[in-house]
């Protein structure tokens, strides 16, 4: 599987250096995840578990990854997290077959500028999202200005030719989920000197009108 063959030469740049220029946007989310406590949670694209420290005891998680390469590592990891109430799994983030409305957080870091149809992974995180609950999205949004443009067709070019995937989308894909999700929070996290790697989208997803 062409995924899996990428990721698992990837495997050690989640650690060093990817991981250290992700940090920021990880540390950011894993403060809005421990806020709560007793949730049912689903990581879309969950790769080698890092994510697995943040979630506090008492969260039922699904992990999920199209690689099951990443999933070994996942699983690998999560022995040291004897608390977490855990399944990983090979599947595909934007084709689940998990129940609908079935958890009150959604995760996905860095994976949404991955996918070949990123508003399909969209709409699968708020269909498994229960009304009233959270959807957190870690992904690079195009911004206007001329800066951005280099920036963004750089990193773009460099990442498609060493990894063969891009980084970057254009905001307007929110578009399709806007009117079952409120944004609550968008941040730009994950510097390098005047620039920054990655975006966090926070949304609630709307509660049912009848
Ligand atoms: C850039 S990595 C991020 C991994 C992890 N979320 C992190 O931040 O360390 C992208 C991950 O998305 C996974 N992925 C790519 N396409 C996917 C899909 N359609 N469904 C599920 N996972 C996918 C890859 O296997 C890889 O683990």
């Amino acid at each position: 599987m062409k995924t899996d063959f990428i990721y698992r030469q990837l495997a050690w740049l989640y650690d060093y250096p990817g991981g250290v220029l992700l940090r920021e946007g990880h540390v950011k989310v894993a403060e809005v995840i421990q806020a709560e406590h007793g949730m049912k949670v689903v990581e879309l694209g969950i790769g080698p578990g890092h994510s697995l420290e943040y979630y506090p005891p008492g969260t039922e998680l699904t992990g999920i990854d199209l690689s099951p390469n990443m999933i070994a590592k996942a699983k690998e990891r999560l022995a040291a997290f004897p608390h977490l109430n855990a399944r990983l799994e090979v599947m595909d983030a934007t084709q689940t077959d998990l129940p609908d409305e079935s958890f009150d957080l959604v995760v996905s870091f860095s994976v949404i500028t991955v996918v070949d149809h990123p508003e399909k992974l969209l709409k699968e995180a708020v269909r498994l999202c229960k009304p009233g609950g959270k959807i957190i999205i870690v992904g690079r949004l195009k911004r206007p200005g001329l800066g951005d443009w280099i920036w963004q067709k750089l990193t773009h070019r460099v990442s498609l030719l060493l990894f063969g995937f891009g980084t970057n989308m254009d905001a307007s894909v929110y578009d399709s989920i806007l009117s079952k999700v409120e944004i609550l929070r968008r941040e730009q996290v994950n510097h390098v000197g005047p620039f920054t790697l990655s975006d966090i989208m926070i949304l609630k997803k709307r509660e049912r009108t009848v």
